[in-house]
């Protein structure tokens, strides 16, 4: 194992039915790394991620945090470790302002009767996200009413505002415009680049997670096909390769010549 390594997935397997989900997979997520994690569809990544949280059992195979031996049961366990996780599906209340998300089931209080203390909660998200670069005031807007830039650096703020020391991102940059991706992605950089925080990032876009990772991880039906430091040579071209074909440089030549 690597002395360098913060959480290890070793011998993975987990199968929902008939549907082999994770079939043996290693995965690990080492200091200072920005994983791109990469695969095509139902290719297990959401599962994995899924059992590093908490929110899955694995069937077989065993979890490590900072080189000890965890049982991860839950997302409360997950959290109490300082992992952070965005879903594809983002856990924010519509109806509830910037503010109340961010402190959502950890709001502050003060006085003899607890009262919720508006004005300190506030200051402190504005402080994020002024931090992650969105320095309009919008803590009292309405998530519903953000754009998915917007929302998608809350989450991050707030992710990272309590403690994470492990940030995993899966499919955060769904349906979001060119520049609020890049936006997106530049905050994970920044959040990065604060403390060395390590980051997965999954997406389908290799391009996208091109120019932050350092590292790809490949799933394919369950099993990794392949793990790989970005040096010199890498291309976003043989990442895709990898995806479809399990292999770098597959039918290059060929389609090339076309
Ligand atoms: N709760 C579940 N119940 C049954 N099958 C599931 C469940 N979760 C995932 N699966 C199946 O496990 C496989 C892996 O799914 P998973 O969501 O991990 O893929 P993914 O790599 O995240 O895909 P995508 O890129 O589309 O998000 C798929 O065949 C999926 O249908
Ligand atoms: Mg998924």
């Amino acid at each position: 194992m690597s002395n360098q390594a913060v959480m290890e997935a070793k011998n993975v397997s987990k199968s929902f039915g008939h549907v082999q989900a994770l079939d043996n997979v290693n995965f690990s997520i080492n200091k200072g790394d920005i994983v791109g994690f990469v695969g095509d569809n139902g290719a297990g990544k959401s599962t994995l991620l899924k059992i590093l949280t908490g929110v899955h059992e694995p069937d077989s195979g065993e979890l490590y945090w900072k080189g000890e031996k965890v049982e991860i049961s839950s997302p409360e366990d997950a959290q109490k470790l300082g992992i952070g996780i965005l879903h594809q599906s983002l856990p924010v209340i519509p109806k509830l302002n910037l503010a109340q998300n961010f402190f959502l089931t950890r709001e502050l209080t003060n006085g003899p009767l607890n009262t919720l203390d508006k004005k300190k909660m506030e200051k402190i998200c504005g402080k994020q996200m002024e931090l992650l670069g969105i320095s309009k005031d919008i803590t009292q807007q309405n998530v519903e009413t953000l754009s998915g830039g917007e929302e998608q650096t809350l989450i991050l703020a707030r992710t990272y505002f309590f403690g994470s020391e492990l940030i995993i991102l899966d499919e955060p940059t769904n349906n979001l415009s060119v520049k609020e991706t890049r936006k997106v992605l530049e905050t994970t950089r920044k959040i990065h680049e604060r403390e060395g925080i390590p980051i997965v990032y999954v997406t389908h876009n290799i391009p996208r997670v091109f120019p932050i990772a350092n590292r790809f991880v490949v799933l394919e039906r369950g099993r990794k096909v392949a793990d790989l430091e970005k040096t010199e040579d890498l291309d976003v071209r043989d990442v895709e390769d990898l995806i479809v074909s399990g292999e770098m440089g597959g039918n290059r030549e060929f389609e090339e010549a076309k």
